[in-house]
């Protein structure tokens, strides 16, 4: 294989796999980059050498029914084919169905709130999912998230939710009264008062404490940034990358997707010229990243969708891709040559016939 000559060895999830401590996963990027593929792959791969994964989906934009080809829903489901591998897709933008749709009073305070700390009933859900995860005693989570964007918002709950609690204590001061008489006249129990509630979001806190001190251990949670060899995506990694360090949640791993190899067979000018525009950003991941392991992907003549075409390419995330490269023999280049002639003896019998009938024009 061509590494051989070149001085950075082919990276690899390898490391991924060994880490018997890791419990979280994150796998996130741009939209479209192959992040619900490749966090696929990876739950895939775990699950031969775990006790037992689950995937979980926080992109509002589900595919990883579309991957497995399969229907999921938000509590754990078998993937099938497998007995030890779990799915599961949340919506991180649907409001908590069991918090405060039951009556109006607590409709306006949790819409007051939700006004007031955007991004907070978003917080509120994922804690939920997250204590329900906990309990679940599985031995990895894969987490296919939201683009950049979204994910770093959710990494971002604790400090969401103790402002979350502030406002929550000042409305309480503001109308403690008139929320009890509410409580009282619509004739609800103990479990929806004020107290309840703040009960409620004092061990949400709880959770997401302790939840954001595991995000925060490098032997327990890692983030796989996802990336394609272009300019927009070498910049959101990067932008990623430092929102990771300021968060302290460790990230040692990147996957380029779409990557074109030179192939033998590859004629095309198009797909030269893009290799060549892919191969400087390449340069410029190695450059940048040089202390992370960094997967290179073969981009495929087809979507990559169903367990079988997800297998298959999981072979591309523990050994690297080995374009078919014995060009170059004699009897190549000959193909080549006549090739060549023959398009040339084409090309002039045609600019010969325009020339003509230029003339008579
Ligand atoms: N290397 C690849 N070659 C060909 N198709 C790919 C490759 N990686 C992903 N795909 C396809 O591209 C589409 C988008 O990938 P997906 O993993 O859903 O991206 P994301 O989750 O980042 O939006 C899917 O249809 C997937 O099958
Ligand atoms: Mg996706």
């Amino acid at each position: 294989m061509a590494s051989e000559n070149q001085d950075i060895p082919e990276g690899n999830v390898q490391n991924i796999l060994e880490q018997e401590s890791l419990k979280w996963v994150f796998v996130g990027g741009k939209g479209g980059v192959g992040k619900t593929t490749c966090s696929s792959i990876l739950s895939i791969l775990l699950a031969s050498v775990r006790s037992s994964v689950l995937i979980i989906s926080t992109d509002p934009a589900h595919n990883l029914s579309d991957a497995f080809q399969q229907r999921f829903t938000k509590s754990p489901t078998l993937v099938t084919g497998f007995t030890n591998l779990y799915a599961m897709e949340v919506d991180p933008t649907v409001e908590n169905e069991d918090m405060g749709n039951n009556n109006d009073g607590m409709d306006s305070l949790f819409s007051e709130l939700s006004n007031a700390i955007p991004g907070i009933d978003e917080a509120m859900s994922f804690a939920e999912m997250l204590k329900l995860v906990q309990t679940m005693d599985y031995s990895v989570i894969v987490f296919d998230t939201a683009p950049t964007g979204h994910t770093l918002r959710l990494l971002q709950f604790p400090s969401t939710l103790e402002k979350g609690l502030g406002k929550m204590m000042s409305l309480k001061n503001k109308f403690g009264g008139l929320l009890s008489q509410m409580t009282r006249i619509f004739g609800m129990g103990d479990e929806f008062g004020e107290d309840a509630i703040m009960g409620r979001l004092e061990g949400m806190k709880d959770v997401i404490e302790q939840v954001n001190k595991q995000f925060k251990d490098p032997d327990l949670t890692t983030f796989v940034c996802v990336c394609i060899p272009e300019f927009l995506s070498l910049y959101e990694t990067e932008r990623l990358v430092q929102e990771l360090t300021k968060f302290e949640i460790d990230t040692h791993n990147i996957i380029i997707n779409q990557v074109l190899f030179d192939e033998e067979d590859v004629e095309s000018k198009l797909l030269k010229a893009r290799m060549q525009m892919q191969q400087k950003y390449l340069d410029q991941f190695y450059m940048l990243y040089d202390d992370f392991n960094i997967t290179k992907l073969p981009l495929l003549p087809e979507e990559v969708t169903g367990v079988e075409a997800l297998k298959s390419f999981s072979h591309h995330f523990v050994r690297p891709y080995e374009p078919s490269t014995h060009r170059n023999t004699v009897e190549e280049l000959e193909r080549k040559v006549s090739t060549l002639r023959q398009q040339l003896k084409d090309t002039e019998t045609e600019l010969e016939k325009l020339r003509k009938g230029k003339q008579k024009i």
